[in-house]
C-alpha cells in the first residue's frame, strides 16, 4: 500500500463529488457538443478525455488510495465452479452463474467434444445461408419443449438477443413499458427501436399499469419486458398480474429467463412452472444458453410466426455467424442433464434458502431476494462493497461487488450466485466472514468513509 497523502485524497474525493453530481450516464444523455467539451468544439478526438474514462480512471483513483486491489478481470486459472484458482489460489467461488453446476459435466462436455469432431468449431456462415447445422435444429426444439411453445430461435449473445428482437419488433411509434431494474441488453434493444420508453419502479404493477393507461392508446404496439428473476435483486414478478395487465392493454409480454431457467419452477422451466401459468400466455419468452446451461448465447421461444418473422428479419441473426456447434451442443446436453439430474436443482433451491435464512440470522440485508440463485448482501457504498470484496478474497471466498453506476450509491451490494454445488460449510463460512468484516469496515479509515458518505 503506498503512503496516505491528503492533498491527493482530497483532489480524489472533489473528483468523486463531481462525477456522482453529473454520472456518465447523464452525461451519454447531453448533446455530442456538450459531451466532448466546449474547448475543443465538440471535435475531441482524444479518448483518454471522455468523461466516462474518467469514471474508470477515477474508480481506480478511490481504489488505489483506499489500498484496494482491482476487483476487475481477475483471472482464473481453470474450471470454475464452487471452487475457483486465482492465479494458483484455490478459493471458495460465489461469482460464477453456473447455477446447477453442469460446467465440465460429462455429458455437456462429451456432446461438446462430438460436436466438433463431427462439424469443427465455426458454422462460417449465418444460418440463413450456409450456416445451418442438426445441433441448432436439436437445440431450439429442446428449448421451445422447456416453454411449451411451438418454436424457438437461437442467437449467438444473450445481450444481443434482446437488443436486436426489442430493437426490431418495435419502431418509433411503439410504447415499451420495462421495470427499472430490467438487464441492460433491453435498456439497448428500447433505445435502439426509438420507441416511447417508460421505465417503472422495481416491482411496482400500478406504475405499469398507469403508464399503459395513460399511454397505451397513442402507440402502435406496446412491449412489457420482466425478468423471470431478477439479476440484481433475485426476487420475481407476479406474472398472473401482468398476464392481466398486457390483455387489457392489447401489449406483448417478453419476460426474460436468464437467471430463472433451471432455478424456478419443479423441474427448473421457469417462472411459469413456478407460478403455475399457461406458458403460452406470455408472448415472448426469451433467455440464455450462458447460464444453467454452460454455454454462450441467448433464445427467444414464442409462436411459429413470431420466430419465424425474426429468423427472416432480426439482425443479428441474420447477419451474424450460427452459434458454433460445440455451443449449441453443449447447451442441448446441459437441458438434458437439467431435467434427468432432478436432485441438482433441490440442492440449488435447498442452498439458496439456508444462505437467505443464515444471513438474515446475522443481520445481513438481502433486500427483495427470495433466495432462490441470486442473493444480494447490500451493503450500501460502492467503496464499503469493494473493501469488503477485497477481505473477503483475502479470507478465501471470491465474490464481485455492484457498485455505483451499476446500481444505485446507497445500493452497493456483493452479489451470491448460488449454485448445487455449494455446501452448507461454504455458506456459513461466507456469511461468517461477512458479518465479522462488515463493521469493522463501516468505521474505517476516515478516506474511504467520505467518499462512501457523500450525498447524491
Ligand atoms: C437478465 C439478463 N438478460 C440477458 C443477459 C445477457 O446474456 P448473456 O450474458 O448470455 O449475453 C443477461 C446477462 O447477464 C441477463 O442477466
Amino acid at each position: 500500500m503506498t503512503a496516505y497523502n491528503p492533498a491527493e485524497a482530497q483532489a480524489t474525493i472533489d473528483r468523486v463529488r463531481r462525477v456522482l453530481k453529473n454520472p456518465p450516464v447523464a452525461a451519454t444523455r447531453q448533446s455530442e457538443s456538450a459531451r466532448t467539451g466546449a474547448k475543443s468544439g465538440g471535435r475531441d478526438v482524444n479518448f483518454a478525455t471522455l468523461p466516462e474514462y474518467e469514471v474508470i480512471n477515477l474508480a481506480k483513483a478511490v481504489g488505489h488510495l483506499a489500498g484496494l486491489e482491482d476487483p476487475y478481470f481477475r483471472l482464473h486459472d481453470g474450471l470454475a465452479r464452487e471452487t475457483t484458482s486465482l492465479n494458483g489460489r484455490q478459493v471458495v467461488n460465489f461469482s460464477s452463474y453456473d447455477y446447477l453446476g453442469l460446467n465440465g459435466h460429462p455429458d455437456v462436455v462429451a456432446a461438446a467434444k462430438a460436436a466438433i469432431d463431427q462439424y469443427g468449431t465455426s458454422v462460417s456462415a449465418s444460418r440463413l445461408t450456409a450456416g445451418e447445422r442438426q445441433v441448432h435444429r436439436d437445440l431450439e426444439a429442446a428449448l421451445a419443449r422447456i416453454h411449451d411453445a411451438e418454436a424457438a430461435i437461437s442467437f449467438v449473445s444473450g445481450h444481443a438477443t434482446n437488443v436486436s428482437v426489442i430493437g426490431g419488433l418495435l419502431g418509433p411509434e411503439d410504447l415499451i413499458v420495462t421495470d427499472v431494474s430490467i438487464h441492460n441488453s433491453v435498456t439497448e434493444g428500447a433505445k435502439l427501436s426509438g420507441a416511447k420508453r417508460i421505465l417503472c419502479p422495481h416491482g411496482d404493477l400500478e406504475a405499469i399499469e398507469r403508464a399503459l393507461r395513460l399511454n397505451r392508446s397513442r402507440y402502435r404496439r406496446t412491449l412489457i419486458v420482466v425478468e423471470g428473476l431478477y439479476g440484481m435483486d433475485g426476487d420475481v414478478p407476479d406474472l398472473a398480474q401482468l398476464i392481466k395487465l398486457k390483455r387489457r392493454y392489447s401489449a406483448w409480454l417478453m419476460v426474460d429467463e436468464a437467471h430463472s431457467l433451471g432455478v424456478l419452477g419443479a423441474t427448473g422451466r421457469g417462472i411459469a412452472e413456478e407460478q403455475d401459468i399457461d406458458p403460452s400466455d406470455v408472448d415472448i419468452w426469451m433467455g440464455t444458453l450462458s447460464k444453467t446451461l454452460v454455454a454462450a448465447g441467448g433464445y427467444i421461444a414464442g409462436a411459429r410466426p413470431l420466430i419465424e418473422l425474426l429468423k427472416f428479419t432480426s439482425p443479428s441473426f441474420v447477419y451474424s455467424v450460427g452459434t458454433p456447434p460445440p455451443v449449441a451442443a453443449a447447451a442441448t446436453a446441459a437441458l438434458g442433464v437439467m431435467q434427468r439430474e432432478s436432485w441438482r436443482l433441490k440442492k440449488l433451491r435447498q442452498n439458496g434458502r439456508n444462505f437467505a435464512a443464515l444471513a438474515t440470522a446475522r443481520g445481513l440485508d438481502i433486500g427483495l431476494s427470495i433466495g432462490a440463485s441470486i442473493i444480494p448482501v447490500i451493503v450500501g457504498s460502492s467503496p464499503h462493497a469493494v473493501i469488503l470484496s477485497q477481505r473477503l478474497l483475502e479470507r478465501g471466498y471470491n465474490l464481485f461487488p455492484a457498485i455505483f453506476p451499476g446500481v444505485a450509491e446507497n445500493q452497493a451490494r456483493l452479489r451470491f450466485f448460488m449454485t448445487s454445488r455449494h455446501s452448507i460449510e461454504q455458506i456459513e463460512g461466507v456469511i461468517d466472514a461477512i458479518a465479522t468484516e462488515l463493521p469493522g469496515i463501516r468505521s474505517g479509515p476516515s478516506f474511504v468513509n467520505t467518499i462512501a458518505g457523500i450525498d447524491v
